[in-house]
């Protein structure tokens, strides 16, 4: 299935870490991240679960359930957690789906035969509270993930949820943000009294509207 930004994200059920689950009830309310890894027991896997973990309060701080998956089966998903948990200094909080049959992974199109046949690759698959794509990534298996960007790209969702603006370049929490291109300057001055900088007309900057 070709998923893009703005479809639904397709509903299922499977064995996890954490037993038996329907992926829109685990979601609940929250937002959902949801990542595909080669395989238990290689190394990029490993730092890049323990990374999610040692992230976990930034996660919840941003109502954010993380939820990753592999064609492994459980068995071996609960052995590696324990490794994860010793290397990493960390105790992994979410569930790993065990897909071994390819239903998960075939649904959410993560095996990419001219890169492997077996493995799923290094998708992300940002979901909001709407069971909305929000942003969809494909990573190498050579190449570990930054999660710090994940939760970044999150931060910026969030914020232009709610507000009429878009984050630029490397933009961070905090950063002035841009005035979306719908928004006349004369409006965007009356919008946004902390300022509007209008480098261009197409190019005004203000203060993050949430700063205190
Ligand atoms: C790794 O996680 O280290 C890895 C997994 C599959 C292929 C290459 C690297």
């Amino acid at each position: 299935m070709n998923l893009r930004l703005g479809d639904t994200a397709p509903n299922f059920k499977a064995t996890t870490t954490i037993g038996e689950i329907d992926f829109y009830e685990f979601l609940g309310d929250s937002w959902g991240v949801l990542f595909s890894h080669p395989g238990d027991y290689t190394p990029v896997c490993t730092t890049e679960l323990g990374r999610t973990a040692q992230l976990s309060d930034e996660f919840k701080k941003r109502n954010v359930k993380a939820i990753a998956i592999s064609v492994d089966g459980v068995e071996d998903h609960h052995g590696w957690v324990k490794d994860i948990n010793e290397t990493q200094n960390t105790q992994v909080d979410f569930p790993l789906i065990a897909d071994p049959n390819r239903e998960v992974s075939d649904l959410y199109d993560m095996i990419h035969p001219n890169a492997s046949n077996n493995m799923t690759v290094r998708s992300v698959f940002i979901i909001d509270p709407n069971k909305k794509i929000r942003l969809t990534l494909t990573y190498p298996a050579s190449t570990g993930r930054n999660f710090i960007e994940i939760l970044r790209v999150i931060d910026s969702l969030q914020l232009t949820d709610s507000h009429s603006i878009a984050t630029p370049a490397e933009w961070n929490r905090g950063d002035r943000v841009v005035v979306a291109n719908s928004i006349k300057t004369e409006d965007a001055i009356v919008k946004f009294p902390k300022g509007v900088e209008e480098v261009r007309p197409y190019l005004r900057y203000t203060p993050d509207p949430t700063n205190d």
